[in-house]
């Protein structure tokens, strides 16, 4: 199984220096790698991203609607996705739950739909810090996950990479320890050998992310259940992002 390195720049970068990143991380990346690397920009630029990335590297859209095509101004089809050569999309992202009004619900249907497309789906869970402090972050990120995969054939979870991404680690500086994130993990996976069945669970990539950096990438990706990283503000710097991927090679 190949681990997975994902860089969500968010809402950064204007086009000219999203091509420049883009650029940088492509020239550091070998042709040999093991690891799977993929890059989420802003939207406006996923078409001229895809054009430019190659062979080593993949493009993420960072959401997409649960609609298909229609009367929804300024919403964008996974089918539109799909169309323009984007194989993948997060879902679930706690910044669009939080901010944007995303259910369970909505996740669910995003999901299904991003599959019917045909795209790769990065599926993110994860508790916030009352959540965690009150002990309930096991039954928050199950009740999460069976929400999101409700009715989904094991043969469709192919399609499917889970990112475990607690909200206080996110953008905090705060990152959970690797004994934090393997306990989480092994957690999905035995939830996920019990809803699908253990090949399936064992085939499924789970991702950390919550201020994943180089210090701390290659202890996190040592856990036997971590299989890469979700990067957010670390993806945004060439260097970093490319020691982040270096230290899932080691895996
Ligand atoms: P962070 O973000 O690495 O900046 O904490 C991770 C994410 O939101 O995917």
């Amino acid at each position: 199984m190949k681990n997975i390195v994902a860089g969500n720049w968010k809402s950064n970068k204007l086009l000219h220096e999203a091509m420049e990143l883009m650029n940088e991380v492509k020239s550091g990346l070998s042709d040999t790698l093991s690891t799977e690397v993929i890059i989420a920009p802003p939207a406006p630029y996923l078409s001229v991203m895809t054009g430019q990335a190659g062979e080593t590297l993949q493009v993420a859209s960072q959401q997409c609607s649960a609609t298909g095509s229609g009367a929804f101004t300024g919403e964008f089809t996974s089918a539109m996705l799909a169309s323009c050569n984007i194989n993948w999309v997060i879902i679930g992202h706690s910044e669009r739950r939080q901010g944007y009004g995303e259910t369970n619900d909505a996740v669910r249907d995003k999901l299904y739909a991003a599959l019917d497309s045909g795209l790769h789906v990065l599926l993110c869970c994860g508790e916030s810090l009352e959540v965690r402090e009150s002990g309930a972050h096991f039954d928050w990120v199950q009740n999460q996950l069976s929400h999101a995969l409700e009715g989904l054939s094991n043969e469709a979870m192919d399609g499917v990479v889970v990112a475990y991404e607690p909200i206080w680690a996110i953008g905090t500086g705060k990152t959970a320890s690797s004994q934090q994130a393997q306990e989480m993990h092994a957690f999905i996976r035995t939830w996920l050998t019990n809803r699908f069945d253990q090949a399936t669970a064992q085939a499924c990539r789970i991702l950390y992310g919550g201020s994943c950096k180089p210090s701390n990438a290659d202890e996190l990706f040592a856990q036997p259940d971590v299989n890469g990283g979700l990067i957010g503000g670390a993806s945004l710097k060439a260097a970093d992002f490319l020691a982040i991927v270096a230290a899932a090679e080691k895996h």
